[in-house]
């Protein structure tokens, strides 16, 4: 469905995507793990087409993402959903109209309609009953949830999340990763899923890559990546500081960094 081809991107010195290459295959759940600062936020706005590459492309079916004019890419990103790290809820409006904020925005659909279709959205993610409460009342879990109905209710093809259990106590969490896992199967949504929580991406991928300083170092079911050997793999799963992913990123030496600082 969706497939990167030699994906850089570049931030001044940094690299954040080193010649990428994933595929993202329809009705799955992609999870894509990796440490902080590994390159996954960049690689999802890739993605989704919020960013373009530095080098390479990439490819939404057999449509190449920087060849396409504005108003096809317009139309690709309206098959797409997005749940933001932070929910990204607007504290202004309650959560009936932050739902139906897409449709209000972009469409020309009956307000009788398009109840119908925030009720249906609330129903899968719980949160039905909840239309009038504010984000400021909302824990982090039900934020999310409301962030999900959002990002579904044009019925994308494909879901991105950003982090979805960041923030949340264990059991919102379970509840978020159950609900993306859950939707996807029975609706044949495609999910991508941004996340450190080697946990959560195990239980519910059905394809899992890693990502280390912006390549992907092991890729493929989520048992296979459990069972791998690859020592950068293993001291990730098993959230090591010691190992082969160094705990400190610093390219100087310690006693280096330590006589440069001016006092
Ligand atoms: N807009 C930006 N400007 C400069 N550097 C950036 C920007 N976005 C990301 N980076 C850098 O790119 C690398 C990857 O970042 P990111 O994709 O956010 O990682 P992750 O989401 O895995 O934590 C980091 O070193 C980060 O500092
Ligand atoms: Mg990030």
């Amino acid at each position: 469905m969706i497939r990167t081809e030699g994906l850089v991107r570049q931030f001044g010195d940094v690299v954040a995507l080193d010649h990428t290459n994933i595929e993202i295959k329809k009705d799955q759940v992609t999870v894509i793990l990796g440490g902080s600062g590994s390159g996954k936020t960049t690689l999802l706005r890739m993605l989704s087409a919020l960013d373009a590459p530095t080098h390479g492309s990439v490819w939404f079916g057999d449509e190449d993402l920087a060849q396409l004019s504005s108003k096809r890419l317009y139309e690709l990103r309206g098959k797409m959903g997005m749940v933001f790290q932070y929910s990204a809820l607007l504290n202004s409006l309650n959560v009936y109209d932050n739902v139906a904020f897409p449709l209000h925005e972009h469409s020309d659909l009956d307000e009788s309609v398009i109840q119908t279709m925030v009720q249906m959205k609330l129903e899968q993610v719980g949160m039905r009953g909840f239309e009038q409460l504010m984000p400021s009342e909302l824990s982090g879990g039900m934020a999310k949830r409301v962030a999900f109905a959002r990002a579904m209710i044009a019925d994308p093809d494909v879901v991105f999340f950003d982090e979805p259990t960041s923030g949340l106590d264990p059991i919102s969490a379970g509840i978020v990763t159950t609900l993306i896992h859950d939707i996807t199967k029975k609706t044949h949504m495609t999910s991508v899923v941004v996340t450190h929580d080697v946990h959560a991406a195990l239980e519910i991928a059905d394809h899992v890559i890693l990502l280390w300083q912006g390549k992907v170092i092991a890729e493929g079911q989520a048992d296979a990546i459990a069972q791998s050997e690859d020592p950068r793999v293993v001291q990730f799963i098993q959230g090591r500081p010691d190992g082969p992913i160094p705990f400190s990123r610093s390219k100087t030496p310690y006693h280096e960094d330590l006589l440069r600082v001016r006092l």
